[in-house]
């Protein structure tokens, strides 16, 4: 820091700068080197950042348009690799890796045969959440909130397209009641769990 000059002196010094206006004096310090340095930085950064911009041709619009054109490619595969048909209907090579994973894990609640347990028969024809390919997939991705959870991150869009190519092969069966107890199947008729 300067040391600033005594009120009394200031007054004394003949020059316009040290003018009194309102009691309040304007003083002749020296520029703080800090504040040169900030100042002749910004004209330095002026330059460099026109050469820059001009020489290598980089622009606001182009990297707006580099981004879209980015994010469409991104969207256009996520796209691809959600398909909104099976890609394996009637693929026996995929319908025996369903098989594995629906008796690993879906049987457990559907049933072996996929008549149902705790959740739904998927063998008759009643689909509480449509069964198109589509839905299907959206049923086993993300889950229901009925108490089917959601498989997406464990088995991957690839294994659950191939559980389904498995599903669709069970032999189906519209025996009332099948399904999970009090399970009612939309517009049917409310009819009681066999023995219950
Ligand atoms: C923890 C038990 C459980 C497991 C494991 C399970 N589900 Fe489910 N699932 C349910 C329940 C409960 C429902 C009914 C959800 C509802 O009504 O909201 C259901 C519903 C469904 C439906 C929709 C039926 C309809 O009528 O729309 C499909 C399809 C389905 N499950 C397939 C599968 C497949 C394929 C697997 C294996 C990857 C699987 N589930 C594993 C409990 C399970």
């Amino acid at each position: 820091m300067t040391a600033e000059r005594p009120p009394s002196e200031v007054a004394e010094l003949p020059r316009a700068d040290t003018a009194e206006h309102d009691g309040i004096h304007e003083e002749d310090n020296k520029i703080p080197t800090w504040f040169n340095v900030a100042f002749l930085g910004t004209i330095v950064f002026a330059f460099v950042y026109i050469i820059y911009y001009t020489a290598t041709g980089w622009s606001a619009r182009g990297q707006y348009e580099a981004e879209v054109a980015a994010a469409d490619v991104a969207a256009k595969a996520a796209q691809a690799s959600q398909p909104t048909t099976n890609p394996y209907h009637r693929n026996p090579a995929a319908i025996a890796d369903g098989k594995v994973v629906f008796e690993q894990i879906c049987a457990a609640c559907h049933k072996a045969d996929g008549s149902g347990l705790v959740g739904p028969s998927l063998i008759d024809p009643y689909w509480k959440y449509g069964n198109t390919d589509e839905d299907l997939f959206k049923t086993v991705m993300y889950g229901r909130p009925g108490g089917m959870p959601a498989w997406g991150t464990q088995l991957g869009a690839d294994k659950v397209w191939r559980v389904l190519a498995y599903v669709e092969t069970l032999p189906k069966s519209d025996v009332p009641g099948l399904g999970a107890p009090g399970y009612q199947a939309p517009g049917a008729p409310a009819t009681p769990p066999p023995g219950g």
